[in-house]
């Protein structure tokens, strides 16, 4: 045999190493120090190396071990059935699938003649593998996998699990161990990052993570505080069928029992007909993947029949039986470019990681937000930094840790600046009530251009006045070009102007024109919203145009005036005495007028009796005669108010035919429920 040569001798070893360091970090530590992917690649690139020159499979090897050695804090348990894992198919593609019933149909030796193998398609869940095991239907040991020969005994932990039964209804086999997956949701783990956060503890780099540092927490009152689930997906040593134990012939009829005898079972679990239905079921939970309560890494197939797995047996520590098929990873490393900042409508600053392009839970990720400097210093991001990044979902992308081995010698540490980067107006940490906030923001205003094209866009949107066809890329040019400085002289535009910019036609630019004629016909709801005072958002500006009447009420009003008004506060009074206290922004509503942006004059109601307020309604179901948006005029009229969502604070449920959830949600909190004709009671 050819010897192996050094390089690829020093490259095993190498791997082996970092492999070995990460595998303790992740097993043992619960702090992985690389994303799983990362992991995963390295370990198939050891793989293959000693797929190539198997003498390099060294007994120690990380490819020969399954997890990591127990924490010695905890008392090892030998599993009387060993924990194996399962073979990963990596292809993300619908071939990881017809892959496995290709290797099936070929090791039971069926012919394209033969009818499809019946599978069992469940969820990977991202969570850690536990043994429970049962004494008499009693909860005598909860174990974790550990090397898969011998774990570590977490019974006090895993009795804090609420979906743990502690004592199982008519089961009375002297052994029973139910294997299964302690997950985190995404809500408990957002929660418990959060108050980590609040307390300035460490936070879990994801539910999977802290689900691991939850069931091996040394002190159980603390895991009892950590919200845990648990799936049932399997058996591990049982009571023999010829000593009075169950006998399953099926996996599908195993997990029903599970599930009768008490123990939660994936509702998503499902049986599946030959590589077909593998191939639906893997699009299926991909599309769903994002909006499940809980992470999920693959999927798992599992040949139903337990002959056929007897039949197929084993491979060193993995079944032939079933395979794991996973999807995109979530978390990838890659590099810090920049980290530049942005600046926002309302002239906050936002720190943004510019990345090396990394393909992240199905995307090319090239920028994550840093949200403020608190959050930048709290995870230490510096350019040039490895870090890990997370997407998932529809979430923005996220940096969620820094590999600190991995950082040059020079990193400068992140400062925000303390001018605005597109102005160099000074930029300050503004005080909220005597607190300070986490944001920075450029003191500007509209002479910064970054605002000033914020605030346009924000005029320009739907809900204000609405002026079609002006995007970002048309007030971008039309600002830096400097045509337009201020929000009336977006109507003192010409054709020239226009079709003088970019990949700006004729056509569009008279579009333009005849849109922004259309926009000055307004209401005074939308217009006061278009202005952009914070604070200000549509429910407010309404409320304003209905108590004043009119927009130089609205300017003209005291503070203790503005108080008046139904739902403002001390901070929104102050911010609009704010605005319009500012002698450029009085000019700026006057040339709008001037360039002839009206709107129908409305009597003050603040005369007019208002029987509902201080009341919140929430309207569900159709109604007999009134169309949603007449019953919400009518209540906010009367001054009430309107909300989406019943919670305690809900006055009344304004319900209609086929209500829904909104109605269970208000006699579960035990809110009044009103029909049309009680509401025109109220009103009259
Ligand atoms: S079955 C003999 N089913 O994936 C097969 N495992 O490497 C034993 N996992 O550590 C495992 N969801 O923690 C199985 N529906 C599922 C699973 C699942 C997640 C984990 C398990 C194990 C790893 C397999």
């Amino acid at each position: 045999m050819a010897a192996v040569p050094e390089p690829t001798l020093a490259r095993a070893a190498e791997l082996r190493a970092t492999l070995h360091h990460h595998a303790h970090r992740y097993y043992v530590l619960d702090d992985p120090g690389i994303p799983d992917a990362e992991y995963d690649r390295l370990f198939q690139e050891l793989q293959a190396l000693e797929n190539e020159h198997p003498e390099l499979r060294t007994p120690d090897s990380p490819t020969q071990r399954v997890g990591g050695a127990p924490l010695p804090q905890f008392t090892p348990v030998r599993h009387a059935v060993p924990m194996l894992s399962i073979r990963t198919e990596t292809d993300t593609e619908a071939s990881g699938a017809l892959n496995f019933d290709a290797r099936i149909r070929r090791e039971l030796g069926l012919s394209d003649a033969d009818a499809p193998v019946q599978y069992v398609a469940e969820p990977k869940f991202d969570g850690l593998a536990l043994s429970l095991r049962y004494a008499h239907g009693v909860l005598v040991q909860a174990a974790t996998r550990g090397d898969g020969e011998v774990g570590e005994d977490v019974t006090q932990n895993i009795r804090t699990v609420p979906q743990v039964p502690l004592k199982l209804q008519g089961v009375d086999f002297a052994v029973l161990e139910v294997r299964g997956e302690v997950y985190m949701r995404r809500d408990a783990f957002d929660k418990l990052n959060a108050s980590q956060r609040a307390r300035g503890d460490k936070v879990f780099i994801n539910p999977r993570n802290a689900a691991a540092g939850a069931v091996r927490q040394l002190d159980p009152a603390i895991a009892a505080q950590r919200p845990l689930s648990f799936f049932a997906y399997g058996l591990g040593e049982v009571t023999p069928a010829s000593e009075g134990g169950p006998a399953f012939p099926t996996h599908l009829a195993m997990l029903h029992t599970l599930k009768t005898w008490g123990f939660p079972v994936s509702a998503l679990v499902q049986a599946c007909d030959g590589a077909t239905d593998l191939v639906a079921y893997h699009a299926h939970i991909g599309q769903l993947r994002d909006s499940l309560p809980f992470d999920i890494d693959g999927v798992v197939y599992k040949v139903n029949r337990v002959a056929l797995q007897r039949q197929l047996g084993f491979v060193s520590r993995e079944p032939r039986w079933a395979v794991a098929h996973k999807y995109p990873a979530q978390e990838q490393l890659t590099t810090v470019l920049a980290i530049e900042v942005q600046v926002g409508r309302t002239g906050k600053l936002t720190p943004v990681a510019k990345l090396a392009p990394v393909f992240v839970g199905g995307v090319t990720v090239t920028n994550a937000t840093l949200h403020n400097e608190d959050e930048a210093r709290r995870k230490d991001v510096r350019v040039g930094d490895t870090v890990i990044v997370r997407r998932a979902g529809d979430v923005i992308p996220e940096v969620v840790a820094v590999l600190p081995e991995k950082r040059l010698q020079d990193a400068q540490l992140f400062t925000m600046p303390r001018q605005c980067p597109v102005c160099g107006s000074d930029a300050v940490r503004e005080d909220l009530n005597g607190e300070s906030s986490a944001d920075y923001r450029c003191t500007g205003g509209l002479f910064c251009s970054a605002q000033r094209k914020e605030a346009i866009l924000h005029f320009a949107q739907r809900r204000a006045v609405e002026i079609e066809g002006l995007g970002d890329k048309l007030v971008e040019q039309l600002v830096d070009a400097n045509t337009v400085r201020t929000l009336p002289d977006l109507y003192r535009l010409g054709l020239t102007a226009l079709a003088s910019l970019d990949r700006m036609a004729d056509k569009s630019a008279q579009n333009l024109l005849a849109a922004l004629e259309k926009s000055k016909q307004t209401t005074l709801p939308r217009f006061l919203f278009g202005l952009g005072i914070r604070h200000v958002g549509e429910a407010t500006a309404k409320a304003l145009a209905r108590h004043f009447g009119t927009l130089d009420a609205v300017m003209g009003a005291t503070l203790d005036q503005l108080l008046e008004v139904n739902d403002v506060g001390p901070v929104v009074a102050q911010s609009l005495r704010t605005f319009f206290d500012q002698p450029h922004n009085r000019e700026v509503v006057e040339q709008l007028r001037d360039c002839g942006v009206h709107w129908p004059e409305q009597p003050p109601d603040d005369s007019t009796p208002k029987p509902l307020a201080g009341l919140t309604f929430v309207i569900t179901g159709t109604l007999p005669t009134l169309g949603r948006d007449d019953a919400k005029a009518r209540i906010e009229a009367a001054g009430g108010k309107v909300s989406g969502a019943v919670s305690k604070k809900t006055s009344y449920l304004l319900a209609g035919e086929a209500a829904g959830s909104k109605l269970d949600k208000a006699r579960e909190l035990g809110v009044a429920v009103i029909d049309e004709d009680t509401l025109k009671g109220l009103l009259a």
